[in-house]
C-alpha cells in the first residue's frame, strides 16, 4: 500500500469532534472480523472523544472484549501520575467499559530509563503483531490517533530530534521533550504509527491556527511527516480558525 494523501475534514466545535472521531473509531473496528488494535494518543484534543466512547450509543455498541489499546507516546512519569497518557484514558474510558485488563498495553514507566521502556513496548508490540518487521500487507493497527502540538510535534516527536528520522526501531525513548510536560517521553516512531489502516489526527485548540497552516502548506514539521500506508485523516475543529485558509488539498 502506498501512503495516502492527507484528507482534511473540518468539524463545527469540539463536540462534533468528539462525535465524528467516535463514529470513524466504531467504523473502523466494524470492518474488522477478529481483534482490532487501536493507538490512542496524549494531551487534551482527545479527551472528548474518550468520554464519548465511555457513553451509550458507543458504550453499548463497541466490541470491548476483541479491541486491543495501546499509546502512540507515554509521559515518563508513574502510572497513576495524572500526566500519564494511558492513565487519562484509563480515567476517561477504559475504566468505564468493562475492558479485559489483557487488552491494555501501556507502556512500563517503572522500567529502568525511556529506552528501556522504549524496548519492552517494542518487544510487546512485536509479539501482539506476531512478526518482526512490519508488512505493508499486514499492518499492524487499525486506528492510530494522533495530535498536534504548537511547536509541530506529534506523539513525542519533536522538531529536530534525532527520533524522527528512525527507520529501524518501533519505540524510542526521548530524554528531552520539547514542551510541557518537561519530563523524559517514550514513543513510537514514525514507521511504527504509519502501519495503520486509518491515522486520525484530532486538532483542537484556538493556539494551534498558525502550527495547522503550516502543517497544511506542507512546512517540514514533525505532524507534516507523519503518514499513513491506509487514509490519513486530519479532524480540525473549526474554532482553531482554519476557515479562511483554503485547507484542502
Ligand atoms: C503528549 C502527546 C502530544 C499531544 C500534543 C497535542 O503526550 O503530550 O501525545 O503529542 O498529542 O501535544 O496536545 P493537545 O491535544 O493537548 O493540544
Amino acid at each position: 500500500m502506498k501512503p495516502n494523501q492527507r484528507q482534511v475534514v473540518l468539524v463545527r466545535d469540539v463536540e462534533a469532534l468528539a462525535e465524528s472521531a467516535a463514529e470513524r473509531l466504531l467504523a473502523r473496528v466494524a470492518h474488522v472480523e477478529d481483534r482490532a488494535a487501536i493507538c490512542l494518543t496524549g494531551g487534551t484534543s482527545p479527551e472528548g472523544l474518550y468520554k464519548r466512547l465511555a457513553q451509550d450509543p458507543y458504550r453499548g455498541a463497541l466490541p470491548w472484549d476483541r479491541i486491543h489499546w495501546f499509546i502512540g507516546d507515554e509521559r515518563f512519569v508513574p502510572a497513576d501520575d495524572m500526566r500519564n497518557n494511558m492513565g487519562v484514558a484509563r480515567r476517561l474510558l477504559l475504566d468505564h467499559v468493562g475492558v479485559p485488563a489483557g487488552n491494555i498495553h501501556p507502556i512500563a514507566t517503572d522500567a529502568a530509563s525511556p529506552d528501556a521502556a522504549a524496548r519492552l513496548y517494542e518487544a510487546e508490540l512485536k509479539r501482539f503483531y506476531g512478526r518482526d518487521r512490519l508488512d505493508p500487507a499486514n499492518l499492524l493497527f487499525d486506528l492510530v490517533l494522533m495530535g498536534l502540538g504548537r511547536d509541530g510535534h506529534t506523539a513525542s516527536l519533536f522538531p529536530n530530534s534525532p527520533a524522527l528520522d528512525e527507520q529501524q526501531r518501533w519505540v524510542v525513548g526521548v530524554e528531552q521533550a520539547g514542551l510541557a510536560p518537561f519530563v523524559p517521553r517514550v514513543t513510537l516512531t514514525l514507521p511504527a504509527l504509519a502501519s495503520t489502516h486509518e491515522m486520525l489526527f484530532l486538532v483542537s485548540g484556538d493556539d494551534k491556527c498558525e502550527t495547522l497552516a503550516r502543517v497544511l502548506s506542507g512546512v517540514d514539521l514533525p505532524a507534516s511527516r507523519a503518514h499513513a500506508d491506509g487514509d490519513l485523516v486530519w479532524l480540525i475543529d473549526r474554532a482553531v480558525g482554519l476557515e479562511d485558509l483554503d485547507a484542502s488539498e
